[in-house]
């Protein structure tokens, strides 16, 4: 069966990596959707995984995933075309660094939607709307297996997506649908960059790293790997 994978965070970073890495390397793969919000940079993104996707389909929709209706706006968007979703990578991700007491609520619950609830969403419309889906994978980070000074909304957001993967991957194993949690170290990213601003990228993981152990754990091969909380380091 060919599969239709959907991107969250596909403009840029690791999103737009897996992204590539599908459009070029994964033969089962027919189409590919690609989510992130409105801008210049998902444009170019889009036009440059076209190009590279042969006789895929590359679906480009915009969606801003702090908007807790965006979600279910995206799967509209799917019926209409008549999309079915096999495989969900759940990678969009926020991040605004503050100590305790300079934590703005809204900053916070703005993290939370988009890190955690909007992945929450992806699956719950998938299963809701009768999408054929066998694969979930989850992008949490190493921050949410020990918590970070300073990164408090970031770090419990990561948490709680490492323990919803569990609550999936058990409830959802007898459907036959598989539930991976990956939790990245640090990556050459944007991301990366706002969490810390010193550091050079060229001496840390790059996106294409986590895109290649995402496509693996797609594969076949990773079908034998038991995922619990898969930490993926230089
Ligand atoms: N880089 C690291 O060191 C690291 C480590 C561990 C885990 N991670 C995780 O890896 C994932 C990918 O992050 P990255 O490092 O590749 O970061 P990135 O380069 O900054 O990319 C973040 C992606 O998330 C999307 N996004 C952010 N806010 C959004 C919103 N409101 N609506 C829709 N999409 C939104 C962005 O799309 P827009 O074009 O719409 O902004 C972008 O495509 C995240 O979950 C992150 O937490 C990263």
């Amino acid at each position: 069966m060919t599969k239709t994978v959907l991107i969250s965070g596909a403009s840029r970073g690791i999103g737009l990596a897996t992204a590539r890495r599908f459009a070029r390397g994964m033969d089962d793969v027919a189409c590919i959707v690609m989510v992130a919000r409105r801008s210049r940079h998902f444009d170019d993104a889009v036009a440059e995984v076209r190009a590279i996707a042969g006789n895929r389909q590359i679906v480009a929709v915009e969606a801003d995933l702090s908007d807790p209706q965006a979600v279910s706006d995206v799967f509209d968007r799917l019926a209409a075309e008549n999309i079915a979703i096999t495989a969900i990578v759940n990678n969009a991700g926020f991040t605004k660094p503050a100590s305790i007491n300079e934590t703005d609520m809204a900053d916070f619950q703005r993290t939370m939607q988009i890190n955690l609830y909007a992945p929450f969403r992806f699956v719950q419309e998938a299963l809701l709307r009768s999408h054929p889906l066998e694969k979930v994978i989850n992008i949490a980070s190493t921050a949410g297996v020990s918590g970070r000074s300073g990164w408090m909304s970031y770090s419990t957001s990561k948490a709680a997506v490492i323990n919803m993967s569990e609550v999936m991957r058990e409830e959802l194993a007898p459907y036959g649908i598989d539930v991976v949690c990956l939790s990245p170290g640090r990556c050459a990213t944007d991301l990366r960059k706002t969490l810390a601003p010193d550091e050079d990228p060229s001496t840390i993981m790059q996106p294409e790293h986590v895109a290649d152990v995402i496509a693996m754990m797609s594969s076949p091969a990773g079908k034998m790997l038991m995922s619990e909380n898969l930490v993926v380091r230089l």
